[in-house]
This record gives structure tokens, C-alpha cells and sequence, in this order.
């Protein structure tokens, strides 16, 4: 009878409705159909089943077994069998997704379908660039490409929901999480952000092929002081507003189905129990129209963090806040349902949280076809899908940035020369994979050693130098770089001597950044630096590429090696990637996403800070300055630096007209030469100053960038509209608007470039 009756509404409401955040995108009868069913549905459940779609737990199959017996598997199996489990999230291939779907449709008294999600961060089967990576190619159509890619494969493999992309700015390379995202700045992250939230989703979301995204983590977790993972976040609402938001806002924009809280507490509030935050801002302001999810037990963290006194008032402050589902802490499924007839919390309250979650169910079109996702066969298919190697190696090449080349080290030559490559990077073949890639085969990543194998026109010879350690997982506190053992040294140094030029591949460990991997130190982990300078004491002839997951300190490299490729944590494909790179079939074009710092003392160090009252002059020699007594102002290498082979030069930049008008806009342009004979790919950007305003403003910001292509010798005139809209930001009166004043304008190939121009905006 149960099943007779799902079925029956299956068939009255099963219209397949592309999804949108407005029912303005949908035709008014589709957007009528998906209101009445959610709400019919609603009307149907009891206070225990609303409560249940809230509640989200981690997979538990795969561990037990179909019929999970006894401790937390089987309370967990229980209360899926009893609707009060809405979604799960780790369960990640079609047979395990299709045996729980089974039980939530067919064993629940109402065969409400679960949502499946999943950290499908930079890929699931097939592993692209880590984000922070992709960033660095600020090239969105690929990174679109990238993250529909990881959408296909997830969707085809059961999955609806990623819990990406991360969309949080950070300012602070210590903390390891900065590789998930898309580095310091606003306006590159709202754009990195959008084309990954449009990447996961597509058009419409009840494709099979696609998944729903989810910004995270809402709000200011790159903000953890010290850059200490799940530590506290204070700043003010200059800083929220101008910085922390503009991604989520971009990305809500854009139609992204969910948002994550975050662990930290923002000014003295978790953010899990941010009313400001998540009502205020999110669903009021910005009509967010998806929902909220927590993050893993951060209701439950609440307690230790001193602002619950106990799981009842956990449950009690994040349901007000607005977190609608409860990731793991299982504190709504146990207090929510008293909480409402305690009266302290309005029923009303859970059945909006409970509206939203099915209604992304409705839009998923798992109402229409619970198993739509869990098709085996299609799941073989697209995970062997010849098309997704060339994506993702795509991808890496366009994600690489060159960040010094002196002597014409680079390209390497392909004909006859001597190549020694070295460094314990160099032939692992997981590191390249990164971190958060929890579903891809270990060791299944092209290593840098493989890659150059490809190119026979050298003599190469490897040796590892300083190993790894052996034998640790993801998940233990280590620094996955051996520290003690010297014996392979000297093979290395007697290598280098006899070779003509040498590779050096070091960085971190795939697993050295990314979720609890925060560092005090950014120098190379390990005995690296060590086999750094004895090699190049005997041959200076080094080409570095660096493997990592973050900006590093690598003063000593810069200044004594001829050339440094930052080669992050590119996937599966890294080593083709990198070899081509090497050897000139690939001309590199990335471009910094973060900062490099000299010394983790100048951090947060980032190119759109504040003037200060006291900036640097020339001929001071006096001390009160803003500066360090034992350290320069100036980063290693500043946001946006990155170098080709290809010699860009910029000239003739031109504003259209020097006012603009509050509404209006300006052409402004410049013309790049391509000065070399080698045809190549620039990022050219776009910076404005505001040199007054009812709050002080950054010395310089990003508004644009245009990725052009020129030939050998080529020259293009490039351009950007610049409107009044692009100049507005979060003022003192608490308004986003532009002020009227003098603004600069810089063009060039990074933060630094000095090509400028003045205009006003007119009252
Ligand atoms: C905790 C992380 O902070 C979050 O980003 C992730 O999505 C969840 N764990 C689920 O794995």
C-alpha cells in the first residue's frame, strides 16, 4: 500500500524540472508542480521524518555490509529504515548507492529518496590539478571543464552532491586547506568559484551526469588565526563584505544548490550558529533558495567550543541560525523533535529546512526516479572514458607556473644532452594526486620520472636523493618526508657532477597539505633543502619543479637555482604535464593565485592590503616605518607573477575617456607584444586603486584578465570594460556602492605592473 502510494505520486508529480535557484528560470506550471509536490509531501510527515531529512550521515555500508549488525552501523541502518536518515555522504559506487536508495524508497513509510554526497574536490576517478592549481591557469573554461568532468564521473558512480567547490579566501599559506581553494583574492575566487559551481551543475541538475555543488565554508574559515586549522576567525565587516563573501555571493549568483557552514568561530559566534550569517545574509539578503548543511559534527562542536552548554542547545542554536542539515553530529535527530514540542524551537523553522532538502531532491529528479544515478552501466562507461585523460592533462599543463628562468635553462633541449633527475617527488607516483582525492586508485598518478621517460632524445638518469617515509596513511599527523635518513646523498651529488643539466623535483608530500595540515614552517620539508644545495654545489645547472599544496619559502632556490616551475599537485596526469613543459611542447602561462612569502613572519602577506599612515619612502633611514627591521616588505613572488617563454611586453595602455559617470562605464585598453619567437599565452590583468573612500581601500585590486594567445613576434590590442559597478564595495555607511573620486588603472602580467592611468568618477 506504502509503495502504491509513492508510486501514485511519482506518476502525478514526476515533471522533470530543470533546475533553478528562481522559479523565474522555470516555466511557471514546472515551478507550481515542484511547489505542491515538496509541500503535499510535507503536509504527509511526521515531526520525526521532517526531523530525518535533516539528518546526514557517513556511509556505514561499505563498512558492514548490507544488514549491518550491532553498534553504530546498525542504529544507523535502524533509523535509515525509519526515515530518519536524509541523506549520506562516502558511499561511492552505483551497487552501494542503489542497495541504501532501496531501503530509503522501499522501507520508510513514505520511500522519501536519500541524497548521496561526497568531497569530489579536484576529480573522483580521474584526478585533475588540486584547486588551488587550477586557479594559477586562471583559465575558467577549463576549470569548468575540469569540474564537470568530476561531476560525470561522481554522478555516474551514484553521487548527487559535491561538497565543492571551496570558495574560501585565505590570506595565509600556512594553513593547508588554501590547496582546496582558489587562493587571496575576491574577484579571481568569485570567477574560479562560478565556472566550477556552473562545471558540477550544468543546465540542469536532474541530469545523471551532473551533481549539485556546494560553497563552503561559510563564513571566514581562511581566516583561522595562525593559519591553525579550525581556529578562530575575528575581523570586521570590511573584511566579511569586500573579501570573505564576494565568492559565496558570485557563486549563490550562479545557482549553486547548497552551502556548507564552517567549523570556526567568527567573532566569538560558530558559524554553524550564525543567524547573521546564514539567515541575515544568506536566505534573506540574497534569497539563497537550496540549503545548508553543516559541516562534519560542527553542531556538535559547539559544545567544546563553549558555546552550547549541552547537544539540546547545540541543536537548538544551529536550527535557528539556519543550518537545515545536520552532517554527522546526529544532534538534530536526537533533540530537534523535543525541541519542537518544548515549543522552543517553531515547527515552521524545521519545515523550511525540510522544504529545501526536498526540494533539491525534486530537482535532482530522484522523486522522478530514485536509482536515475545508480546505473552500473554507465558507470563503467564514463570511468573509462578515453576523453577524461586529455581534460585533466589539459588542465595541468594550463594550471603550471614558471616563476624564474635565467640562462635559457628553460626549455630543456631534446637532443643529446645529459639529464640527472632527482628528488624523492620525482618518482612518486601518489604525491601528484594531492590531497583530498579520496576515491582515486593510490599510485595512479603519471610521475615526473614517467613524463620525461617519454622523451627519448636525452640521456636520463634518476636518483631519489632523500626518500619518503614508507608506509603511512592519509590520516596520521607526520611530515611524510623522511628527516633522518642521508644514505642516498651522495649517489644524487655524483649524478648531478656527470650530467649536464639537472631536474630537481621537491615540494610536499601529496598528503602534506589539505584538511588538518596546517605548517609553522614553509620551507622544504624534510632533508630536501640539504640535497638541494649539496647537488647544486657541484652543478647550478638546476631546473626546481616544485610539487605542493601551497606557497612555499624558497628564498635559497630563488636566488641560487636558474629556473623554478611550480608544478603543484597536478592528478593523474601530472608527469605528461610537466614533461611538456620541460621540454618546450608546452609553452607555460599560469599565473599566481597566492602570494609567495620570503619568511613566514611577513605573513599574511598580499598584494590588495592597505596603505598604511606610514609607507615606505625613499631615503628613510629612519625606523618608524611600517616594516620589519630583519625582513623586506616585499613578497618572493607577488600575486599574479608567473613567466613563458614567450617575451611579453605592454605599452600604449589607454583610458577611453578619464570620467566615468555613477552607472556608466570605460573602455580602457593596451597593446601586448609577443617580443620573442616563440608563440605564446599571457594573462593579461587588470588592477584599479580607489584612492579615497568613506573607508580606506586596498593599495590595488583585481577587476580583470584576459587570457590572450599571441604568435611569435604577434601584437594585440587587448581590452576591458571597466564599469562604475566593478569600483562599488562595502563602504562605512554599510552600502555596496561606488564612491565618486580618483581611481588608477593598472594593466600588466601581475599585481606589480606599472602601467597606469587616472579617471574619477563623477557625482
Ligand atoms: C570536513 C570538511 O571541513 C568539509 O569541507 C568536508 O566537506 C566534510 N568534512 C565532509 O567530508
Amino acid at each position: 500500500m506504502r509503495a502504491l502510494s509513492f508510486l501514485l505520486l511519482f506518476t502525478l508529480c514526476t515533471a522533470n524540472v530543470s533546475y533553478s535557484q528562481q522559479p523565474a528560470g522555470q516555466s511557471a506550471d514546472a515551478a507550481t508542480a515542484r511547489d505542491a509536490f515538496i509541500r503535499n509531501l510535507l503536509s504527509r510527515m511526521t515531526l520525526e521524518e521532517k526531523v530525518g531529512q535533516m539528518n546526514q550521515y557517513n556511509g556505514f555500508w561499505d563498512v558492514t555490509g548490507p544488514v549491518p549488525e550491532g553498534g553504530d552501523a546498525e542504529r544507523k541502518y535502524e533509523d535509515l529504515r525509519s526515515g530518519r536518515v536524509g541523506s549520506m555522504l562516502n558511499i561511492t559506487n552505483t551497487s552501494d548507492t542503489r542497495k541504501l536508495q532501496e531501503v530509503a524508497v522501499k522501507e520508510t513509510r513514505l520511500g522519501i529518496p536519500l541524497i548521496f554526497g561526497q568531497d569530489v574536490i579536484h576529480g573522483f576517478k580521474t584526478i585533475s590539478p588540486i584547486p588551488l592549481a587550477e586557479a594559477a591557469s586562471w583559465d575558467l573554461e577549463a576549470i569548468r571543464k575540469s569540474a564537470e568532468l568530476a561531476a560525470r564521473e561522481a554522478a555516474a558512480s551514484g553521487i548527487h552532491w559535491t561538497f565543492a567547490p571551496m570558495v574560501d579566501i585565505s590570506r595565509d599559506p600556512r594553513w593547508g586547506r588554501v590547496m582546496e581553494g582558489a587562493g587571496e583574492d575576491p574577484y579571481l575566487g568569485s570567477r574560479v568559484g562560478v565556472a566550477r559551481v556552473r562545471g558540477f551543475q550544468g543546465d540542469d541538475l536532474s541530469d545523471p551526469l551532473t551533481v549539485a555543488a556546494c560553497l563552503k565554508h561559510f563564513a571566514g574559515y581562511g581566516f583561522a588565526e595562525g593559519g591553525r586549522d579550525y581556529n578562530t576567525a575575528d575581523f570586521g565587516l570590511s573584511t566579511l563584505y569586500n573579501v570573505v563573501l564576494p565568492p559565496f555571493k558570485a557563486g549563490v549568483d550562479a545557482g549553486a544548490a547548497t552551502v556548507m557552514n564552517s567549523f570556526n568561530v567568527l567573532n566569538g559566534i560558530p558559524a554553524t550558529a550564525d543567524a547573521f550569517l546564514q539567515r541575515e545574509i544568506l536566505k534573506d539578503a540574497w534569497d539563497f533558495q537550496g540549503f545548508v548543511v553543516s559541516d562534519w559534527g560542527s553542531i556538535g562542536e559547539m559544545i567544546p567550543h563553549g558555546y552550547a552548554r549541552d547537544r539540546n542547545e547545540a541543536a537548538l542554536r544551529a536550527a535557528v541560525a539556519g543550518s537545515d542539515m545536520d552532517m554527522e553530529s546526529g544532534m538534530y535527530l536526537t533533540e530537534l523533535p523535543e525541541l519542537v514540542r518544548d515549543g522552543k524551537v517553531p515547527e515552521s523553522l524545521v519545515d523550511e529546512a525540510v522544504l529545501r532538502i526536498l526540494g533539491l531532491k525534486y530537482d535532482l529528479g530522484l522523486f522522478a526516479d530514485p536509482y536515475r544515478y545508480a546505473d552500473a552501466e554507465r558507470e563503467k562507461r564514463i570511468l573509462s572514458d578515453p576523453a577524461r585523460l586529455e581534460t585533466v592533462r589539459d588542465m595541468a599543463r594550463k594550471s603550471i607556473v614558471l616563476l624564474k628562468n635565467e640562462r635559457g635553462v628553460l626549455p630543456l633541449s631534446k637532443n643529446g644532452g645529459s639529464i640527472a633527475l632527482i628528488g624523492p617527488l620525482a618518482s612518486d607516483k601518489d604525491s601528484p594526486l594531492g590531497s583530498w582525492r579520496l576515491t582515486a586508485e593510490p599510485n595512479s598518478a603519471v610521475s615526473v620520472l614517467e613524463g620525461m621517460q617519454a622523451y627519448s632524445g636525452n640521456t636520463l638518469a634518476y636518483e631519489r636523493g632523500v626518500p619518503l617515509a614508507e608506509g603511512e596513511t592519509a590520516f596520521v599527523f607526520e611530515t611524510k618526508i623522511n628527516t633522518t635518513d642521508r644514505s642516498g646523498i651522495p649517489a644524487a651529488v655524483e649524478l648531478a657532477r656527470s650530467s649536464e643539466t639537472v631536474v630537481m623535483v621537491l615540494g610536499e608530500h601529496g598528503f602534506q597539505s589539505g584538511e588538518g595540515r596546517s605548517r609553522a614552517a614553509l620551507g622544504l620539508p624534510g632533508l630536501q633543502q640539504e640535497l638541494l644545495e649539496a647537488v647544486h654545489a657541484v652543478n647550478p645547472n638546476i631546473v626546481l619543479v616544485l610539487m605542493n599544496g601551497r606557497p612555499l619559502t624558497i628564498n635559497w632556490a630563488a636566488e641560487h637555482v636558474p629556473a623554478i616551475l611550480e608544478a603543484w599537485h597536478l592528478g593523474t596526469e601530472s608527469g605528461h604535464a610537466i614533461a611538456e613543459v620541460l621540454y618546450g611542447d608546452y609553452n607555460p602561462s599560469g599565473k599566481l593565485p597566492m602570494t609567495f612569502p620570503k619568511s613566514v613572519g611577513q605573513i599574511p602577506v598580499y598584494y590588495s592590503h592597505l596603505a598604511t599612515g606610514r609607507p615606505e619612502y625613499p631615503g628613510n633611514d629612519l625606523v618608524f616605518w611600517s616594516h620589519y627591521i630583519d625582513q623586506v616588505n616585499e613578497p618572493l613572488y607577488p600575486f599574479g607573477h608567473g613567466l613563458s617563454y614567450s617575451d611579453f611586453r605592454y605599452a600604449d595602455l589607454k583610458l577611453q575617456t578619464t570620467e566615468i559617470r555613477p552607472g556608466g562605464s570605460l573602455e580602457v585598453s593596451v597593446r601586448l607584444e609577443n617580443a620573442s619567437d616563440t608563440p605564446g599565452t599571457e594573462i593579461v590583468q587588470l588592477y584599479v586603486r580607489d584612492h579615497f573612500g568613506s573607508r580606506a581601500r586596498p593599495v590595488r585590486e583585481l577587476k580583470g584578465f584576459e587570457k590572450v594567445f599571441l604568435e611569435a613576434g604577434g601584437s594585440a590590442e587587448v581590452s576591458f570594460t571597466l564599469s562604475a559597478e566593478d569600483l562599488a564595495y562595502y563602504t562605512a555607511g554599510g552600502t555596496w556602492e561606488a564612491e565618486p573620486g580618483r581611481f588608477s588603472v593598472y594593466v600588466g602580467g601581475s599585481s606589480r605592473a606599472s602601467l597606469h592611468a587616472d579617471f574619477t568618477l563623477t557625482e
